[in-house]
């Protein structure tokens, strides 16, 4: 039946052939134990599908007024340690299967893709005195930011720091590195070569400016040569928040509104965040 549909029928257009074929390998595939047999067939024939609507995948909304800087999670979200984070989202009740609704089950490292970084992440107290994601201040998280490019051919040393002229009183920074270029949040695989701050950067940044968040276009703030000592360095104060794995291609440098929102989740030292600019 569904391979005569699709001989059968003259196609109006792509995405009826694509409901079709979806339909037809589904069909060819089946040893009719995957789902309930009949799973698919509602109307008999293709005729009835007249069109399959398509979402709409944005970076930008409102005419470029809002960016969004949050990767998107898929399998091949990449996370520090991780090969990709393979499967996030799978249904533990499906249609398909006869459920009334679709529900899904999400299981994520917390520091995968665009994610914030609560002080327990590397402070064993802090961790056990509760310093977790939903103890960050939303004031840091949410407010007017800068967004510099660093030089591309050094980590961000101390005198990196120095040589971006960052004003006081600028208290949000997201620094855009040769790591955007490199496309590497768009790799499965963990690249332990991108840039990231190096201890006294990040002492130079505690000690002579006004930046409470730091964000950052990969998985780790501080480089992997000092991973440990500059993530120490930010954290210690727990005045400091964070973001990393931040989506900055194709963004002027200069100031935004930036918003970024971690879940409340108790007990947890980072979380996946969703963060946009507004212009
Ligand atoms: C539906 O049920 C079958 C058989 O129990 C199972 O193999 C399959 O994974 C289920 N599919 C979904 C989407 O839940
Ligand atoms: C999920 O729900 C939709 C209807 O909202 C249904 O058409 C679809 O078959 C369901 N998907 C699965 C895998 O069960
Ligand atoms: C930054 O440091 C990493 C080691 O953490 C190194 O592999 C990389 O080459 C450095 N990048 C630059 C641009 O110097």
């Amino acid at each position: 039946m569904h391979r005569s549909c699709l001989l059968g029928r003259k196609m109006k257009s792509l995405q009826i052939l694509l409901v079709c074929a979806e339909v037809l390998a589904i069909a060819l595939a089946s040893n009719s134990d995957a789902y309930p047999s009949g799973y698919g067939d509602d109307s008999g024939s293709c005729g009835e599908i007249e069109e399959k609507p398509v979402p709409l995948r944005r970076e930008v909304y409102g005419n470029g007024r809002i960016i969004d800087i949050t990767h998107r999670v898929t399998p091949t979200t990449p996370c520090g340690g991780f090969e990709g984070v393979g499967e996030v989202v799978s249904l533990s009740l499906s249609m398909k299967n006869g459920s009334d609704y679709n529900f899904s089950i999400m299981k994520l490292p917390v520091h995968a893709g665009t994610h914030v970084d609560a002080p327990g992440h590397m402070y064993d107290r802090y961790f056990d005195a509760g310093f977790d994601v939903d103890s960050l201040d939303l004031d840091v998280l949410n407010g007017p930011a800068l967004l510099v490019d660093v030089p591309r051919d050094k980590n961000i040393t101390a005198d990196v720091m120095k040589s971006l002229n960052i004003p006081k009183g600028a208290r949000r920074v997201l620094f855009r590195t040769l790591n955007t270029d490199r496309k590497l949040m768009f790799k499965k695989e963990f690249d332990t070569s991108y840039v990231g701050f190096m201890k006294d950067g990040a002492q130079w940044l505690v000690d002579n400016t006004d930046i409470k968040l730091v964000g950052i276009d990969y998985l780790s703030v501080a480089a992997y040569a000092d991973l440990i000592p500059a993530h120490l360095v930010f954290l210690e104060g727990r005045e400091i928040i964070l973001v990393e794995g931040l989506k900055l291609d194709d963004i002027q440098p200069g100031i935004y509104d930036v918003h970024c929102l971690p879940l409340r989740l108790l007990g947890a030292e980072g979380s996946p965040i969703r963060c946009i600019l507004i212009k």
